[in-house]
Parts: structure tokens; sequence; C-alpha cells
């Protein structure tokens, strides 16, 4: 199927039904949740750990009945099928798509009903599951020696700070797993990120390390990506200075090698690159090309992670991961999460012309979860083309937004409960906190002494997804003696859709777990568009036009001359101003 051309699900009788139902929609939360004691629990599911709500959505047992059919003739499980078992549905770049390889357990400890890969899965000439254990457990036996002081630096301390040098792909998903399982790092070890090309990034991020206790993680797919081997070699002669000017190393090539072999490892696809810039293919972690850079936390590039949690926290994580991979297989479309969270999408983003999708984490160690999201979503979605080179026939692709719950509330809700645009919206929250604390005195009023802080954070939780349904009507706004002047401003509309995502806590699995189910959500809508989630062309030519700018930029006359007149005179702009 991959090389055949996609369905246009705009011509399906599914779509043409959607369309009937949307034109003249009037959703009505009260009514449906007042008409249907059972509301609640018919459009609750659970995927692993994550018991999902999709009641408060603006969906009905005909909508919901029409999507499936959509996903039926877009052949959504087929082609899940298909990239599993490592057809190569990445067609743009001629690759398979198997970072769902990635969290297989090892054969021999598969759970009852896994799938179990066939023996000698073998995709570009490698055995994907042995080459993938084959890797994990250099990188466990690594972590296992940074985290136990056997390695050390090069003057014999052992690492305090691992640094992760990476972009996109090679920083997001790291960085934001890390900031989610800071209760799980540990004690004496600080990760700490860089990606940006902006020298403030590295400076920062180095100001204050123990060079002796330093070690630099350069993370990159490719191994050509501009900010990464800049920040890298950045990296390698702060390192070079720092400990040449305490006398920790002598000043001589052979001294500097040393320091680079005990202080700098790589990840990456590229290892003959890797040499190449120093870094010995022995203290280097591959991975494969069938890995997309968004799709590859749970690879070797989750290294870093793999030092700070531990295997066995990584393990898990992993296992985390295979548990929705597994829902998403095995489970009926009618009760398959990330299907449905897809579909949805695909209702609001098509049908009701939402161009927006918000995610809300209350759980503050997930800050940086939406942000990892903008790059999986809207890195595999945001296409015009479909698989075939054909334009798209529908929208395509939301803006991923969000912020941790609460803060959101006191910055961008009130444009949800009452502006014009429709954004449906993601809660997610976690039952038991890290730190269960309670406010021993409360403030004698609405927090009684003692309170646990964590209900009252859950409370918001529960109170803002009711709100956006039920909203507050002009009448209720009366009642509560409102100026009749000011009643408009203060009723709310409600019929804005949520969906609540609820853990038992934000162990390592139930961060692999989200992660899983976003991943799969982005390939359920992919499918329906037609479009190949798995490559990025749109970030090229900005690349390629930086490089060619670069000169202008640094003075040169003539490559300034060349630019267009706008750019001309910016960069013309940028140079007058430089004083440094
Ligand atoms: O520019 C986009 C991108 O190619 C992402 O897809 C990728 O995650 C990121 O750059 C980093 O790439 P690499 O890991 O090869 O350095």
């Amino acid at each position: 199927m991959t090389e055949s051309a996609p369905i246009d699900p705009t011509a399906t009788d599914a779509w043409k039904q959607l369309e009937g139902i949307a034109s003249g929609f009037a959703p009505d939360l009260r009514g449906w949740f007042a008409s249907d004691a059972d509301r609640a629990d018919t459009y609750t599911f659970q995927a692993g750990d994550l018991t999902v709500d999709l009641s408060k959505n603006l969906v009905t047992e005909e909508i919901l009945a029409q999507l499936l059919a959509l996903a039926k003739a877009a052949g959504v499980s087929e082609r899940y099928e298909a990239m599993i078992s490592g057809e190569r549905i990445n067609v743009t770049e001629d690759r398979a798509v198997l970072h769902t390889a990635l969290r297989r357990p090892a054969a021999g400890s598969a759970g009852a009903g896994d799938l179990v890969p066939p023996a000698g899965f073998v995709i570009d000439g490698a055995d994907v599951d042995a080459e993938v254990h084959a890797t994990l457990d250099k990188v466990y036996a690594f972590a296992d020696r940074v985290r136990d002081g056997s390695w050390t630096g090069v003057t014999g301390k052992r690492i305090e700070t691992v640094v992760n040098i990476g972009i996109g792909g090679s920083d997001l998903g790291p960085v934001m797993v890390y900031e989610a399982l800071k209760p799980y790092v540990q004690p004496g070890l600080e990760v700490r990120f860089v990606s940006n090309i902006d020298p403030s990034d590295i400076y920062e991020k180095t100001a204050g390390l123990d060079p002796e206790s330093t070690l630099f993680i350069v993370a990159s797919k490719t191994f050509g990506t501009l900010e990464t081997l800049t920040n890298a070699r950045l990296a390698r002669q702060w390192l070079w200075e720092r400990l040449g000017a305490s006398g920790a190393i002598a000043d001589d090539d052979d001294a500097r090698t040393a320091a680079v072999a005990k202080h700098f490892v790589a990840v990456s696809t590229a290892l003959d690159k890797v040499a190449a810039f120093g870094i010995d293919p022995e203290n280097a972690f591959g991975f494969w090309d069938w890995v997309g850079g968004r799709y590859s936390v749970d690879s070797a590039i989750g290294t870093s992670v793999a030092i700070a949690i531990g295997p066995d926290g990584f393990h898990d994580f992993l296992a985390g991961f295979h548990a929705i991979d597994e829902h998403m297989r095995t489970t009926p479309l009618e009760r398959n999460v990330p299907v449905l969270m897809g579909l949805l999408n695909v209702w609001y983003t098509n049908f009701l012309n939402a161009q927006s999708h918000v995610v809300l984490p209350y759980a503050q160690y997930l800050h940086r979860f939406p942000a990892y999201l903008q790059q999986l979503t809207m890195e595999s979605n945001g296409k015009s083309v479909r698989w075939d080179g054909s334009p798209v026939v529908t929208d395509t692709g939301e803006v991923f937004w969000g912020e941790p719950g609460t803060n959101g509330q006191h910055a961008f809700y009130q444009l949800i409960h009452q502006g014009t645009r429709l954004i449906p919206a993601d809660f997610i929250a976690v039952a038991n906190p890290a730190h269960p604390l309670k406010d021993a005195t409360g403030d004698g009023k609405a927090v009684q002494p003692g309170a646990d802080v964590h209900s009252l954070f859950l409370a918001n939780f529960f109170a803002q997804t009711k709100a956006l349904a039920f909203g507050k009507t002009a009448d209720e706004v009366r009642a509560e003696g409102t100026a009749e002047s000011v009643v408009p401003a203060r009723v709310f509309s409600g019929n804005r859709p949520t969906t609540s995502i609820l853990a038992p806590a934000l162990t390592p699995s139930v961060v692999g777990q989200l992660i899983a189910l976003y991943e799969h959500i982005v390939f359920t809508q992919g499918t329906i568009w037609g479009i190949d989630s798995f490559d990025q062309w749109g970030v090229e030519l900005g690349k390629q036009l930086a490089l060619e700018v670069a000169p202008a930029v640094d003075g040169d006359a003539a490559a300034l001359a060349s630019q267009d007149s706008s750019t001309k005179a910016l960069i013309a702009k940028y140079l007058s101003l430089r004083t440094n």
C-alpha cells in the first residue's frame, strides 16, 4: 500500500456524512450529559495506565461512527501494521519507520500476547531487534559506569554533570524526559542541555562547571547539523582551555586527545563523522536511519536520560511506550485511544475549522511536554503534499501549543474560554504527586489548615474542563446579581472540547506511555490525510539559505550585494550596530 496513492478521504461516504453533520452543527454538552447518564462511561477508555475521558468532546454516537468509518476507509490499522513490519512508508526518504522496534522487549522477555518479532527481522541488512538490544546494552553499561563513578574524567574525577549537545529531536525528547523524571535522577548527577547556536546557550550551560567532572554527549542523528557541531567544537574548546589553564592537562595534542576521549561521547547514525570529529567510535552509540529524529528519545539519543535515571528506569520508560504500541496494535478502533484522539483532531480540524490544539499538563514536571509535542506533531503533519507527491485535499497539521496548568490559567485561558476560536484542549494530570505537601496553616478561608496541595492543584484540572464544557448561561450570571450591562461579558458559552488524561503517577513508564500515545495520534491523522509523517523537507530551505547568507553577515561585500533589498538592508544595519 505504501507506493499506491493515498485515498481521497473527502470522496468517502464517511467524509460526506461528517460534512452533513458539521453544517449547522449545534453542540450541546449540557444536553448530552443531561440526557445520557452513561456518557462519561461510554467515552472513557483505558490505554495502559492512562485513563482517557473523551466525553467532554463535541462528539456523538453518530459522529464517532462516521469517524471510525473514515479510519477504516483510510486503512489506519493496515498502515500501522505496514509500519511496524518494516515497510518503507517514509517514501520521500525511502526509509522504513521502526521507532516501535526501539521499545520491543528482547526476545524471551516479551509478555503474553506481545508482538514477537520474527527471528532475524532484517532491515537494510541489519537484524533490527538484535542491534537495538546490543546498543541498549552498550548504553546501559556506559550509564552504569558514569553512575557508579568507574567512568571518570581525564584527571580521575567522577562525572557530576552531563551536558547533552543536540537540537530538535536530539534535544527536545531528552530534555523533556529529564525534566519530567527529575525525582528519579541519581543524587549528585545533573544533566544540562545545549541546543541553540546562540552562543549565550553554551555560555550559560557551561557556566560554573568543573571541566574535570563534566561529560559532553554530542547527540546528532546526521552528525551534520550546524548548531550541534558548532556547539560541540565550542565545548571541546572550553574543555581544553579550562583543563589547560588549571594545569590539569599538558599543553600538547596527546593530552588534548586523551581529554576528549574521557569527556566526549556521541550518539549518531553517522559513526564515520563521529570519528572525524575526534570521538573514539568505542565511545559512540549508534542508531538507524529508520528512526526519525523526533521519534528517537527511546533510542541511544536518550543516553543522557539513561545516565540520569539509570538503566532500570530507562527500561521502564521503554516498557511504557511498548504498552501503548501494543494497545494501538491490538485494540479495536472503537476503543483504541490514539486512534480515537487522532480522529477527533481530524473532526475539529477538517469539519469544525479548528486551527490549533492546546496541551495542558497539570504536572509541573511536564513543563517541556508541549514544546516536545510541537516538533512531534508539526514536523510530522505540517505538510501540503501527500506521500505520492500530489497536493493534499484537506487541511493538515494543527498548531500545537501549551503550558502547564495552572500557570496557563492566568495567561491565555481567557481566549480558550471566551474567544471566537475553537481550541480543543488536552488536560493531563497524575493522581500521586512526587511531593505530597500540605499547607499547614491554610488561609482560613478557601484553604483549610492541613490542606493537601496536590488536591487543590487538581481541583483546577477538574474545574477547568467543567467550565469549558458547560459554561455559564446569562440567567446563571444574572442570578448572581450581576448588573445587566456586564452580563454578556460574564457569560461562558461552554461546548469547548476537552480530553482529560489521568495517570497514577509520573513514572518513567507513564512518560513513555504519553509519548507513544501522541506518536500514534500523529500517525492516525497523517494516515487520514495521506501524508508522509516521517520526513521534514520543510526545514531544509532555511538551513541552506543560512549557509548562503553567512558570508554576507560576516562582512563579505560581494555576498552582501547579491542579497534581496530587504535582507541586504537588514544585514547592513546589523553590521552597523555590531560593536563587539
Ligand atoms: O532541522 C530539523 C531536524 O532535521 C530535525 O528533524 C532533527 O530532529 C534535528 O534537525 C536535528 O538533527 P540531527 O539529530 O541530525 O542533528
